[in-house]
């Protein structure tokens, strides 16, 4: 009875560790933000090999992911105006600011992220 009850609650546990959503595995950037005009190639975001080595609120403002993303630089909200030219919020305060604080290589180098 207690082996049984055992692995009840192991199933339980399981189907809610399914059952939580982590987002689709690539974002098409592009629709996330108000980016008028195209002058770069379109960023496809891996979001599944992002969460592979980063934690969910790193850049999330909630552990469990959705619309609201996380200033790197403030912990803050990210708020992100219209995106436009090299010097955009979504530059500065996301993307290359984590990339140059986990020194990844090549994190800012244009062709990593616009290349499709
Ligand atoms: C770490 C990822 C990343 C890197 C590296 C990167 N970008 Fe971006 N860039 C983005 C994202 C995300 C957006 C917003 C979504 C979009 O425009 O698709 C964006 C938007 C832009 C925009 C505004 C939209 C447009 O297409 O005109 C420009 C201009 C731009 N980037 C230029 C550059 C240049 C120049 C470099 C190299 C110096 C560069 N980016 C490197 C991720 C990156
Ligand atoms: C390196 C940054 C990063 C990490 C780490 C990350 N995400 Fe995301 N996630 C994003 C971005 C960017 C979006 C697109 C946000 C949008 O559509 O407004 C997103 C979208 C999502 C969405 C879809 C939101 C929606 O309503 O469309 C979910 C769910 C999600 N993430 C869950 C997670 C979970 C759970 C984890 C941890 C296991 C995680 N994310 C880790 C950046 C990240
Ligand atoms: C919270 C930190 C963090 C944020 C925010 C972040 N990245 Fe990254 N990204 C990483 C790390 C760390 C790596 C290096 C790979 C690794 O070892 O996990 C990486 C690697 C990448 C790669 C290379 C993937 C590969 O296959 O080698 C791309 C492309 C990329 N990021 C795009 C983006 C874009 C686009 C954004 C913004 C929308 C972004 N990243 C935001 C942490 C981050």
């Amino acid at each position: 009875m207690k082996k049984l009850f055992a692995l009840l609650l192991m199933l339980a546990f399981a189907t809610i560790v399914l059952a939580l959503d982590k987002g689709p595995e690539e974002i098409d950037m592009t629709g996330v933000f108000d980016v008028p005009k195209t002058t770069k190639k379109a960023v496809v975001f891996p979001h599944a090999f992002h969460q592979q080595n980063n934690e969910c609120k790193e850049c999330h403002m909630s552990p469990e992911g959705g619309k609201e993303l996380r200033n790197i630089k403030t912990g803050e909200k990210l708020e992100v105006g219209t995106v436009k030219g090299t010097m955009n919020d979504v530059h500065k305060n996301f993307c290359w600011e984590c990339h140059t604080e986990k020194k990844v290589p090549g994190g800012k180098s244009c062709t990593k992220c616009h290349k499709n």
